[in-house]
C-alpha cells in the first residue's frame, strides 16, 4: 500500500511533538532537512540576544558580569544539555569549539594512560576528529592508528591509550552501539571517548549508563545553537580528579579574580575552561534549548525514527534504484537518511532550488551523498512526505543536471 500525503497528515496529527514546530522561526516555503548541519532559528532568540546586546552589554556594560549573571551562562546550559547527553549538568563544560574539546579531552586520555602510545581513531570520521587526534599524536609523541569501521575495537591492543569515535556517522547516519563498544574497548585497557555532534538532541545518550570516558559534541545542529554555537565537553565522574586538560587559562582556575602568578585548577568541570566564554552566542544557546522544554528523549526518538522511516518508505516506493546508505535498522539509525548518487551534488543544489534544503558531503571516493536530516522539533511527516515528491520531480525533470550545478559552492 502506498504512503499518500493523508496519512502523513494523519501521523502529525497524533504525534507528541506537534506543538513544537511554533518554537522555531521557519521560512514560508522552505522543508528544512538540514538540521543536521544548522540547526533552525529557536523562536525567542533573536529578542534574547537583542537584550544581551543593548540591555546587558550595551546599558550594564562590565556591571553585567555580576548583574546578569554571566559567569553562571556555563552551568546553567550544562544542567540543560545534561538530561539529553545521560549525564549530570556538573559533569560537562560548555564553551570551546568541538575541535578544541576534541584537543583537550584527547590530551587528557593520553596522559592518563603513560604507557600507551596510541590513539585509535575510525577513518570515514568527521575530519577534525582525524586532524586533531593526529595533532595531538605529534604533540605527544604517539601514534594515530586507524580502525575498520565495522569493528573499532578490534584496533584497540596493549599499546592503545584512547578509542575515540563518532557515535553517529556524518555521512551515512549509521550509530554505533556505545555501551558495547565502550565496554569492549576498556577491557582491553583503552579509554574510550565519543563525539556526539550528530547525536545530542537527536538520538538517546547515555554517557553514564554506558560507562564512556569522555566526549565532545557541537550545539549548533539538533541543539539548534546557532552557526559556531560553543561545544560542550563531557569527562566521567570517576576520572575528574586525575584528568588533567592542557589550555590551562585562568578561568579554569579556582580563583580566577585572585590573580595570583601560578596555576591552580579549579574543582570537576570548571578546570576544563580556558578564557572567558562567549557571552552572546551561549546566551542565544541557553534560549535555543528551551525548545527542548518538556519533551522527552523518547518522544524525540520516536518522532525521529517516524520520520526518517517514513522517508525511506517513500524513497522506496518512489525512488527504488537509490543507493540508500542509511541503515535500515533502528537500533543503527542516527536522525539522517542519505543516499550515494553520481550527481548528488546536483540533486540536492536542485532540491534547494525549490526550498527543499539538505546537504552534500564528499566521500573521498566518488560518488558524492545526499545528506538529509530530520529534526524532529519541527518537522512535520507531511514535509517529508512534499520533500520526496519534489526529489522525484527534480529526477523526471532532470533538474539536477543544470549546467549551473557543475560548479561546487565553498559551503557544500
Ligand atoms: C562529528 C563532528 N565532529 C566535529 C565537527 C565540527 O567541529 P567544530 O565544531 O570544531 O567545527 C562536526 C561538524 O559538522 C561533526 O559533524
Amino acid at each position: 500500500m502506498t504512503s499518500t500525503r493523508t496519512d502523513a497528515v494523519a501521523l502529525d496529527e497524533s504525534s507528541p511533538l506537534r506543538h513544537t514546530r511554533a518554537r522555531f522561526v521557519l521560512p514560508e516555503g522552505v522543508i528544512y532537512l538540514d538540521g543536521n548541519s544548522l540547526g533552525a532559528l529557536p523562536a525567542g532568540v533573536a529578542a534574547r540576544l537583542a537584550g544581551v546586546v543593548e540591555g546587558e552589554w550595551g546599558t550594564g556594560l562590565i556591571r553585567s558580569w555580576n548583574d546578569a549573571r554571566w559567569m553562571e551562562l556555563v552551568g546553567r546550559i550544562a544542567a540543560r544539555i545534561a538530561p539529553l547527553v545521560g549525564a549530570r549538568g556538573a559533569d560537562l563544560h560548555v564553551g570551546d569549539s568541538t575541535s578544541v574539546s576534541l584537543f583537550k579531552t584527547m590530551v587528557a586520555a593520553a596522559r592518563l594512560r603513560p604507557g600507551r602510545r596510541v590513539i585509535v581513531v575510525e577513518p570515514s570520521t568527521f575530519p577534525t576528529d582525524g586532524y586533531i587526534a593526529a595533532g595531538v599524536a605529534d604533540l605527544l609523541g604517539l601514534e594515530l592508528r586507524w580502525c575498520d569501521p565495522a569493528d573499532p575495537v578490534a584496533a584497540v591492543d596493549e599499546d592503545v591509550a584512547l578509542l575515540t569515535l563518532t557515535h553517529v556517522d556524518f555521512r551515512t547516519g549509521a550509530m554505533y552501539d556505545m555501551a558495547a563498544i565502550t565496554a569492549a574497548a576498556q577491557a582491553r585497557g583503552a579509554l574510550v571517548q565519543w563525539d556526539l555532534c550528530h547525536s545530542a538532541g537527536a538520538v538517546p545518550v547515555d554517557l553514564e549508563g554506558s560507562g564512556a570516558d569522555f566526549a565532545v559534541g557541537c550545539t549548533y545542529k539538533y541543539l539548534n545553537g546557532g552557526p559556531g554555537a560553543p561545544a560542550f565537553t563531557w569527562v566521567s565522574p570517576g576520572l575528574q580528579a586525575d584528568a588533567r586538560q592542557p589550555i590551562t587559562g585562568w578561568m579554569g582556575h579556582a580563583s580566577p579574580f585572585a590573580m595570583t602568578r601560578d596555576f591552580a585548577v579549579a574543582d570537576g568541570m570548571t578546570g576544563w575552561a580556558s578564557g572567558t566564554h562567549p557571552v552572546l552566542a551561549l546566551s542565544a544557546l541557553e534560549t535555543a534549548l528551551e525548545a527542548f522544554d518538556g519533551v522527552t528523549v523518547e518522544e524525540l526518538r520516536a518522532a525521529s525514527l517516524s520520520l526518517t522511516d517514513l522517508f525511506l518508505r517513500l524513497l522506496d516506493e518512489r525512488l527504488p534504484e537509490l543507493e540508500i546508505v542509511t541503515p535500515r535498522d533502528h537500533a543503527r539509525r542516527g536522525s539522517q537518511v542519505s543516499f550515494r548518487h553520481e550527481h548528488a551534488y546536483g540533486i540536492v543544489q536542485a532540491l534547494i532550488a525549490r526550498g527543499v534544503i539538505g546537504d552534500f558531503r564528499d566521500d573521498g571516493a566518488a560518488p558524492g551523498i545526499a545528506r538529509f536530516g530530520f529534526t524532529p522539533l519541527y518537522l512535520s511527516h507531511a514535509d517529508v512526505h512534499d520533500a520526496v515528491e519534489h526529489l522525484v520531480a527534480v529526477l523526471a525533470g532532470a533538474e539536477h543536471l543544470a549546467p549551473e550545478y557543475a560548479e561546487r559552492n565553498a559551503v557544500t
